[in-house]
């Protein structure tokens, strides 16, 4: 068997070096395509393999049916919006994600960037602090479970909003549940995005929502650009001067936001699961997930 490891943004090399022994004691080959320019290159890497991981690569369609040999492709991490799912069940091809593997990453980003925005990036002037302020958290998954537990150490007072969780799981961890997003919204000072990109999500975040939140308001998204209405974004922007954007992507239209200059602030490249505990936690699920697949047909995390 032979797996492809797709990585333009490459994983820590302790994590590397812990899938290649996986594979290598499994007795499977394994090779690495890193850092690459040309989404042709991961076309021809994938031609012959029987597996691939990958994280925001793009496991387009164009990839799926070049590789003849493809049984699993794995997304090590959460968001799998990247791999063209219908091109793979169309040709039999299993998609699995690692869930849960890098959330404690993306949630401490969270409140780097955070910090950073409230401390006026640290340019020497008064900034504000977390404690004793309200935080809402959209989307009770992974990693806003683990934002939930930072926030409670920061000392805020936390709620959320996802009508797919059970209550009692939110209150659980001393989280108060609101009714309705717009409420989420309506009582947040600081509002931490953890929704998927998908046909229902995607630019769901605009004025209606933005305009609810309290003075100094901050969003937070650690999620992904496409949920955001950007022009609306832009005009909230605009019209608040007290509101603040702080994102781990970069959205589309950035160069029309620099005039807000020290009101935004965007993490060159997607760092929330850049970390080497994360890399190394979803990197080697994925390869255990794969072998797991391919020798004992466990589908478990199994997304299509
Ligand atoms: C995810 O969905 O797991 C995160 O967005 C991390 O993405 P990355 O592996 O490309 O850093």
């Amino acid at each position: 068997m032979k797996v492809l490891v797709a990585t333009d943004k490459p994983f820590a090399k302790v994590a590397a070096d812990g899938i290649k022994k996986i594979f290598d004691e499994a007795g499977y080959e394994c090779v690495f395509l890193e850092k690459y320019t040309d989404q042709a290159d991961f076309v021809k890497a994938a031609a012959d393999v029987d597996a691939i991981i990958v994280r925001s690569d793009l496991a387009t369609k164009e990839v799926i049916d070049n590789a003849k040999n493809l049984k699993i492709i794995v997304r090590a991490g959460a968001g799998y919006d990247n791999v063209d799912l219908a091109a793979a069940t169309e040709k039999g091809v299993i998609v699995m994600n690692t869930p849960g593997q890098n959330s404690n990453a993306v949630a401490e980003l969270a409140f780097g960037m955070m910090i950073y925005q409230i401390r006026n990036h640290f340019d020497g002037s008064s900034g504000t602090e977390l404690l004793g302020k309200t935080i809402g958290i959209h989307a009770y998954g992974n990693v806003g479970k683990n934002v939930a537990r930072i926030a409670r150490g920061f000392g805020m007072k936390v709620y959320a909003f996802d009508p797919f969780v059970a209550k009692e799981v939110i209150e659980n961890d001393g989280v108060e549940v609101v009714e309705s997003v717009e409420e989420l919204y309506k009582k947040s000072q600081f509002v931490s995005l953890h929704i998927p990109a998908n046909d229902k999500t995607k630019k769901s975040i605009g004025t209606a929502l933005l305009n609810l939140m309290p003075k100094n308001a901050v969003l937070v998204n650690t999620a992904r650009k496409e949920v955001i209405n950007e022009e609306e974004l832009k005009q909230v922007l605009a019209n608040r001067p007290d509101f603040c954007y702080v994102s781990d992507i970069e959205p589309g239209n950035k160069a029309e936001l620099v005039e807000f200059e020290k009101r935004i602030f965007f993490t060159p490249k997607k760092m929330g699961a850049q970390t080497s505990e994360a890399n190394t936690n979803a990197g080697l699920a994925a390869a255990r997930q794969i072998i797991g697949f391919l020798n004992n047909n466990d589908t478990t995390f199994k997304v299509n």
